[in-house]
């Protein structure tokens, strides 16, 4: 491969057998040098790959001298014809070839490098990341940003055929409550004054709409200040796209093209449109969740009726008070779990604040154990057994909760948990589908522990045009006309129809108990927008990093990511947050207030 304003270098990475004759340039790190004794091998290795270059010094005892000074990660170039290698290296694309060095140049030479930069090399996490330049030598993690760089190409030139413009949003902007917590910037113009980074570009997408931009794309850089895990950084990008004039199976039929392109060229996969919509409450009391992982069965069952008159009373006091009992039996768990796993998926449940777990183990020999099934008839226990299709050596697992969303929750958790612990989930299957009719509002405590309605999504998002009558009723049981797209149980993405009636507007505010003025304050430039013809339009964001980390089969999401921060949402190598000058400080009118250091 000759790459144009290279002056003829090529990747080392790309030689082939097709190059044997031909003079070549490559430049990169060396990986590797062995002193044979007349021969010196040198393993070159840039973004493409590896090349194994040889200085022979019987034909030119010079070079070989010269070449006797390379060190791992040294910086050179070197020249030489490209010919058969005389034991081959199936495990590499280039491993049938090797050039035979003419010329050398060291541009620079390198210290020891604090880890050897191999894929398999165990190092701690925090050594990596502090010197993270070259923890992405490694062929993993260039690979990674390769295929996140095409996943954003093919994104961008799919909306691109379809009518998107791709427009760019503020990075400082307001602080609107209601999401996550914000990343604050003070102002030194406006001393007190405080611009936020965007959790999204949501509300801009949407005034673009009013604009007149009815497609409207964006690679977006976002910002949230919670807390981080293996799937969420505190800046993460999205694929951020808003449309006008459309409802949801628009909006839901766009993105199907886009999931298709993705899959095929990516990972070579047909995906069969339309894809599975689901709603919400079918996801919940299927699998307990809302990004269901459809990769494996062990479906929750509703046991409450069958709970009501049980004898045992955890279930009955669940099943008779509005709340419910819900079960998994997972196949062949009963011989392979041992009573002490069993005790640990009871204290696994518990951080997901269900109250116990109730188990009937089951073995194949047929014996029994229960934590509960001494308190149930005989009837009761073979109607159970049968209501989620137990046999001898099975497990079931039950949750009752008064609070029916914590139930399934909670035991929704469990079942992934079980079933990677019985290896129950196949490798290279793709189960996308969407999630629809989201509840409208959630109920949450606010800073002063009173409870109240939040917005399940987002403020913005319309409710069901059926359900909007429930707004002066039972805002609680309103469906949104919200979708999520949910692959082998991570949330892809999201978004929703937005609210383009300044009156429905309103409603949403004032259920979700905002005063006229706090209105105003937060959302009042969206109300007067929103009065000078507003479209009717909806969108969705899909999370980047997410997705790359599906296409690229890792399950970090610090993988994909150039440069990411760390649990404690530092980054290691730059040091930072870090301290700033008085003067800096003084010029933003900030004082600090600190705890004493112990
Ligand atoms: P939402 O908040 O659901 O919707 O975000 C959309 C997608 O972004 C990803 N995501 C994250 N990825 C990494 N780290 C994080 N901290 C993080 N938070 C979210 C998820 C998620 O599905 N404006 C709306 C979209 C819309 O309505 O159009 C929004 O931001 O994959
Ligand atoms: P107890 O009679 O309190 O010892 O409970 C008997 C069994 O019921 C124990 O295995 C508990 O873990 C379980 N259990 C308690 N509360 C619940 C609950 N809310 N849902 C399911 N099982 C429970």
């Amino acid at each position: 491969m000759n790459n144009p304003f290279t002056n003829g270098r090529v990747y080392c990475g790309s030689i082939r057998e097709e190059d044997i004759g031909k003079r070549v340039t490559v430049c990169g790190w060396v990986a590797r040098a062995r002193d044979l004794g007349g021969l010196i091998f040198v393993d070159m290795r840039d973004r493409e790959g590896i090349a194994q270059c040889v200085f022979d010094q019987t034909i030119n005892p010079e070079l070989f001298d010269k070449a006797q000074s390379l060190r791992s990660e040294y910086t050179a170039s070197i020249t030489g014809t490209v010919r058969m290698r005389s034991s081959i290296n199936e495990k590499i694309p280039t491993g049938r070839v090797e050039i035979l060095a003419e010329s050398v140049t060291i541009f620079a030479a390198s210290e020891t490098t604090p880890f050897e930069i191999l894929d398999d090399v165990s190092v701690n996490d925090a050594l990596r990341l502090k010197y993270r330049y070259l923890d992405l030598r490694r062929p993993t993690l260039q690979k990674a940003l390769a295929l996140r760089h095409r996943i954003t190409q093919l994104a961008r030139n799919y909306f691109d055929e379809n009518g998107f413009l791709e427009i760019e949003t503020p990075i400082l902007t307001k602080s609107t409550p209601e999401g996550a917590r914000d990343y604050l910037v003070p102002s030194r113009v406006h001393p007190g004054e405080f611009y936020a980074l965007p959790q999204s570009p949501q509300q801009y997408k949407q005034l673009l709409m009013l604009s007149g931009f009815d497609r409207y794309i964006q690679i977006a850089r976002c910002f949230r200040d919670e807390d981080l895990r293996y799937d969420r950084q505190p800046e993460f990008t999205q694929i951020d796209l808003e449309m006008s004039f459309v409802d949801i199976d628009d909006v839901i039929a766009v993105n199907e093209g886009f999931l298709k392109r993705l899959f095929k060229e990516i990972q070579g996969i047909d995906l069969q449109l339309p894809l599975q919509r689901m709603t919400y409450a079918e996801a919940m009391s299927r699998y307990g969740s809302d990004k269901p992982d459809l990769r494996f069965g062990m479906e929750l069952h509703d046991l409450t009726e069958l709970a009501k008159d049980c004898g045992f009373s955890v279930f009955e006091n669940a099943a008779n008070s509005g709340g419910i009992v819900t079960a998994i039996c997972a196949k062949g768990a009963g011989d392979k779990l041992s009573r002490k796993e069993v005790d640990a998926l009871g204290e696994y449940v518990k951080t997901y604040r269900a109250k116990g777990l109730a188990w009937i183990k089951l073995t194949t020999k047929g014996d029994m154990s229960s934590s509960f099934a001494k308190f149930l008839s005989a009837e009761k226990l073979e109607a159970l057994k049968q209501a989620v299709g137990a046999e001898n050596g099975d497990l079931i697992l039950c949750v009752a909760d008064s609070d029916v969303e914590l139930a399934q929750n909670a035991l929704g958790a469990l079942r992934c948990n079980v079933a990677r612990k019985l290896d129950m989930i196949p490798a290279n299957v793709w189960k996308p589908l969407w999630i629809v009719e989201f509840p409208l509002f959630e109920y949450g405590e606010d800073d002063d522990g009173n409870t109240r309605l939040y917005a399940k999504h987002h403020p913005f998002t319309a409710p069901m045009d059926e359900d909007i009558a429930l707004f002066d009723t039972d805002p609680i049981k309103m469906r949104a006309k919200a979708y999520d797209i949910v692959l082998n149980g991570t949330e892809l993405g999201g978004g929703s129809i937005r609210i383009h009636d300044s009156g429905v507007q309103q409603k949403m505010f004032n259920a979700l108990g905002f005063t006229n003025e706090d209105t105003e304050a937060r959302f009042g430039h969206m109300l007067t927008a929103f009065k000078y013809g507003a479209p009717p339009h909806g969108g969705l964001a899909y999370g980047l990093d997410r997705m790359v980390m599906w296409m690229a089969g890792t399950e970090n999401i610090r993988d994909v990511i150039a440069f990411p921060k760390v649990q404690n949402a530092s980054d290691l190598m730059m040091d930072c947050p870090s301290e700033v000058d008085d003067k800096q400080l003084r010029d933003l009118s900030i004082k600090l207030d600190l705890p004493k250091k112990e």
